[in-house]
């Protein structure tokens, strides 16, 4: 029995984010190097992104790129970079055909040129799309995304366009990389690892986390629907009480 036989569809969360990892340790299990793990994570990017669309999540979100991951060995950087536009040349017709639509966060400033080129293109190609939205982290770090929405803020604070007093919860996330986009309910890491090395530090204040021992390239349909079940067993509280919660629910 498939794990999607028990998903309650009505409480899907809206927003998954996650850690693809361990493509480095899948490919040295096989004896070959790195690159070749990044490249069957594509398989498992693919795994997910119908998993999401088929059970009606409306926002994915893939950690591709961090701001750390610049400082990996340079034939790494360059053949993630390449992967990265071979990807998005090789999925966009895939993607629209499902009416995926794509957003890119992360600092724009430190890609290669070309890298920003194919994925404007494949964003403008799939923009009228109406179904998942699919949000790459590429170049991305919850540190960069906060320091710039803090001088955003600072400078229209200086130019008058809002007063300190303005500055709430509400006006932060307007300035965050995913303004208007829903926190995500859940985040899930691959391949063992339980931290959160710098994704999504404010969005995640309330995420359920999820851990997997799988590695990346190893992750398949069955694994997200295992997640999202995992996901639903839990009773999400935000600060109240269980007496609380219940209450409300017999309302
Ligand atoms: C982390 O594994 C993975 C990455 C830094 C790259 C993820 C990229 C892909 C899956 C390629 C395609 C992605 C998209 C969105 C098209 P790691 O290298 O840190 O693994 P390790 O911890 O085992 O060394």
């Amino acid at each position: 029995m498939s794990c999607i036989d028990n998903i309650n569809i009505k409480r899907v969360p809206r927003h998954v984010a996650i850690i693809m990892d361990g493509n480095g340790r899948w490919a040295k299990q096989r004896g070959t190097n790195r690159i070749f793990g990044h490249e069957h994570g594509v398989e498992a990017v693919r795994n997910s992104i119908k998993a999401a669309a088929h059970i009606g999540v409306e926002y994915l979100t893939l950690y591709a790129f961090s701001t750390e991951n610049w400082s990996r060995p340079k034939y790494e950087v360059d053949a993630l970079m390449r992967l990265l536009v071979n990807v998005v040349k090789n999925e966009t017709d895939e993607l629209k055909a499902n009416n995926v639509q794509l957003k890119i966060i992360g600092d724009r400033q430190s890609l290669p040129k070309k890298v920003c080129r194919e994925v404007d293109k494949m964003v403008e190609k799939l923009s009228a799309n109406t179904g998942l939205t699919v949000l790459i982290a590429l170049s991305y770090s919850s540190h960069w995304e906060i320091i710039n929405a803090v001088k955003s803020i600072a400078y229209d604070v200086k130019k008058g366009k809002i007063e300190p007093e303005d500055i709430s919860r509400e006006l932060f996330d307007s300035y965050l990389a995913t303004a208007e986009i829903p926190n995500p309910e859940l985040m899930i890491r691959t391949s063992g690892e339980t931290r959160l090395s710098n994704f999504l530090l404010w969005q995640l204040a309330y995420a359920e986390l999820y851990f997997t021992q799988k590695l990346w390239p190893d992750f398949c349909e069955e694994d997200f629907y295992q997640a999202i079940c995992n996901y639903q067993s839990r009773e999400r509280r935000f600060g109240k009480t269980s007496e609380q919660l219940e209450k409300t629910n017999l309302k």
